[in-house]
């Protein structure tokens, strides 16, 4: 008997929404240790459970196969695994043959050594996280003292050709005065900024609920400031967007907390050992290592998506509450921003 063709169907889920879209962590490790991100002493994942770059080649053209046409590669920190950029080469080939957009989040510390490789790699706009400008407070938040690397990373992006998009945790009592001129400063610059509400993943040294800033009161205080029209912009992410008349410049809001966007949800993660979660907020899971590794990869891989579909959740429930355990024991290096 000949064996079934192997499907290349669209994946949609069982609420019907395509999903397009993969964010895949190259590495769980970071340069940084941001305290509402992880620990300072994080326990990073053994390297023998990474998946190899062939693997994480061969899991993105699976993806690519079954219609989704945009990655993102995250972490923890893409840029500190030593050999990412032979995987961005690589699929950077796939863009316009399949894929339509190959991006990156980034913190930015090692931007300004790669920002010319990745230009020539075919990537065009990255995402940096930069929650300030002040060095004594990006070292308090990130406990590393890297903003000036981080500064002439976003430079050096800029100087390449590539859109910078600004990824801005907001954090009461601690960047909270400040957004407003970080948003002067990155539209000052040309780059969109986009704010992010704190999401309650994985145990940290400190109570998330003190530094969680809604977003809705943020809002407020930029309408105060300047002129704000929604637009009606999007890029394929969660975020909803504001022009700014008075910049000229264009801000995000990613408010998982406030209001929960997971109506339009087009997209899977996939850990840098190669387990999809199906909802950042979920525990879904399918373990694609184990199809990459198995005697019938490509079928497997194909079956893994399916059963993503068929068990990815309709939305996520996020709170945040005092003293209560992370929504998701997780933390968002692992499954990547
Ligand atoms: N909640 C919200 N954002 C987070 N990030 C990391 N951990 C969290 C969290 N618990 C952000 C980073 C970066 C993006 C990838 O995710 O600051 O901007
Ligand atoms: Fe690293 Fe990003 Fe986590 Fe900061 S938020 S520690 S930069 S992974």
């Amino acid at each position: 008997m000949e064996p079934m063709s192997i499907s290349k169907a669209p994946l949609v889920d069982a609420f019907n929404r395509q999903i397009t879209y993969l964010r895949l962590s190259v590495t769980d490790r970071c340069d940084l240790r941001c305290s509402y991100c992880m620990p300072e002493k994080m326990q990073f994942l053994p390297r023998k459970e990474v998946l190899s770059l062939e693997e994480l080649h061969k899991l993105s053209i699976g993806f690519i196969e079954r219609g989704i046409t945009k990655i993102r590669l995250t972490g923890g920190e893409p840029l500190v695994r030593r050999d990412v950029i032979d995987l961005i080469r690589a699929l950077g080939r796939k863009v316009g043959d399949g894929l339509e957009e190959l991006t990156l989040t980034t913190n930015g510390t090692q931007l300004a050594r790669f920002a010319d490789d990745l230009a020539a790699a075919g990537v065009k706009r990255i995402n940096v996280s930069l929650d300030t400008m002040d060095g004594e407070l990006f070292q308090q938040l990130s406990r590393r003292d890297r903003l000036v690397q981080v500064l002439q990373g976003i430079a050096a992006a800029r100087e390449a050709g590539i859109k910078v998009k600004i990824n801005t945790v907001a954090l009461k009592g601690l960047n909270e005065e400040e957004i407003p001129y970080l948003i002067e400063w990155a539209h000052a610059h040309g780059h969109d900024l986009t704010l992010i509400e704190v999401m309650p993943l994985g145990e940290v040294e400190e109570d998330r609920v003190d530094h969680y800033l809604p977003l809705t009161a943020i809002r407020d205080r930029l309408e105060e400031l300047w002129t704000l029209t929604p637009s009606d912009k999007r890029t394929g992410g969660p975020a909803r967007y504001v022009d700014i008349e008075e910049t000229g410049g264009r801000v995000g809001f990613i408010t998982p907390l406030t209001n929960n966007f997971c109506d339009g949800c087009n997209r899977v993660r996939v850990t840098a050992t190669g387990q999809l979660y199906a909802c950042l907020g979920g525990s879904e899971q399918v373990d694609l290592r184990a199809a990459l590794r198995s005697d019938d990869p490509d079928r497997q891989l194909s079956e893994g998506l399916d059963l993503a579909m068929r068990i990815k959740p309709e939305r996520h429930h996020f709170r945040i509450d005092r003293g209560a355990a992370p929504a998701q024991p997780r933390h968002m290096s692992l499954t990547g921003g």
